[in-house]
């Protein structure tokens, strides 16, 4: 038997659900508002705090700036340092520059993408790790290296990659 209908409890899609959220999209937007450009910098500040850009956060900057929500999806969306998803609680960095490709980092992810379960861009199901393929990370005579969070990997390889980030 089909369950009535309760109360909606949809939230207009301009207010974020949690308190500290709203407390960082407004402080950013009181930050720089009026400024020309100011909506880069806000949802920097804003994916700082908040880790990625819901659809419901990009709602309310646009909603805090005045400036129509399509505008602010189209920053969101065009420049790769913002994050339309969910991140999780640590951040796998996959070196994919020259040195670390040439010493076999797409094996690297390979490992990683069937050991935890999440490829480049993805989150684990349990939400503890992201993977992200990068550019140098600056130690490329440890290649192939990875980052998670602040700690470097180097020299790894498909075991010891997987191994790391199943002891982190
Ligand atoms: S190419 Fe990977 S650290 Fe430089």
């Amino acid at each position: 038997m089909k369950k009535p209908a309760g109360p909606s409890k949809k939230r207009s899609p301009a207010t974020p659900q949690r308190p500290d959220d709203r407390a960082a999209i407004a402080g950013a937007i009181a930050r720089y508002a009026g400024n020309k450009g100011a909506v880069i910098p806000v949802l920097q500040e804003v994916q700082a705090a908040l880790g990625w850009l819901s659809l419901e956060t990009l709602a309310a900057v646009a909603e805090g700036l005045g400036i129509p929500v399509s505008q602010i999806y189209g920053v969101a969306t065009f420049y790769t340092q913002f994050r339309l998803k969910p991140v999780g609680r640590h951040l796998v960095r996959v070196c994919h520059g020259t040195a670390c490709h040439v010493s076999g980092a797409e094996k690297i992810s390979e490992a990683l993408r069937s050991s935890m379960g999440a490829g480049d861009g993805e989150t684990t199901a349990d939400g503890k790790f992201t993977v992200e393929s990068v550019a140098c990370l600056g130690c490329c005579s440890l290649a192939p290296v990875m980052m998670i969070d602040s700690e470097t990997f180097g020299r790894l390889t498909p075991d010891s990659a997987a191994k790391a980030v199943k002891e982190f």
